[in-house]
């Protein structure tokens, strides 16, 4: 499974890209205002700047919503940068977009998938990744990976080469459970990553394996 992480925060980014497993950026005009990058040179300029600390897939979300505007966005980002991959919204003009698109060899990511309906039509456009948010229908008492394991199921039935980005992932728990209904990517927050480095038995193993090489060294010292 491929970690992307899901921030526009540059130090965020450096710092999964210095663990060594990170294989992608995702972002949205959300995380992109919380930068407070805005204008058409700053938001562009910011891509590419993300797009030289990882190697991977960088998402970047088209602002327009009619046919004509997501094209000519779609295909300005697509220009930035190999690794961009534009993010069109499942809405009926988006599908025609990812349709057109695919056609001209430029990879999409298909947003603000809630279904697996939404995801049907995202596949069968020719979308590269399609994004099931997990963590927004947990906030209303719907089951996301419940969603994603549909998903995955419905598109390895017929042979979909659309792959599941998990996306919306509120901690590390949301990690695993995506992963073990065979999500293709997981992207999230810096946090739920780290997490996944954390348990106490390895903190008390460690520190019992530091104690008693420090008590034999001392006991060597001794019979000196
Ligand atoms: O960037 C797409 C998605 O991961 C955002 O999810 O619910 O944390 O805003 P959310």
């Amino acid at each position: 499974m491929k970690f992307f992480i899901d921030t526009a925060n540059i130090e965020q980014i450096k710092e999964a890209q210095d663990l060594g497993v990170l294989d992608g950026v995702t972002t949205n005009p959300s995380l992109m205002a919380k930068e407070g990058i805005t204008g058409r040179e700053n938001i562009e300029a910011h891509y590419k700047k993300i797009c030289d600390i990882v190697d991977g897939d960088v998402s970047a979300e088209v602002i327009s919503t009619d046919f004509d505007g997501m094209m000519e966005e779609a295909e300005h980002l697509a220009a930035l940068h190999p690794q961009i991959v534009v993010k069109i919204p499942m809405i009926k003009e988006g599908v025609k977009v990812i349709k057109k698109l695919k056609e001209k060899g430029i990879r999409t990511n298909c947003t603000l998938v809630f279904s697996p309906g939404q995801a049907l039509l995202a596949a069968k456009a020719g979308a590269t990744y399609v994004s099931p948010f997990i963590g927004r229908l947990d906030d209303i008492s719907s089951d996301g990976v419940k969603l994603v394991q549909q998903i995955v199921d419905m598109y390895n039935y017929y042979g979909f080469d659309t792959q599941v980005l998990a996306a919306s992932i509120r901690h590390t728990q949301h990690i695993i459970q995506v992963m073990e209904v065979g999500a293709d990517v997981a992207t999230c927050p810096l946090q739920p990553i780290l997490g996944l480095l954390k348990h106490p038995l390895t903190d008390s193993g460690l520190e019992k394996f530091l104690a008693d090489h420090r008590k034999a060294g001392e006991k060597v010292g001794a019979a000196k």
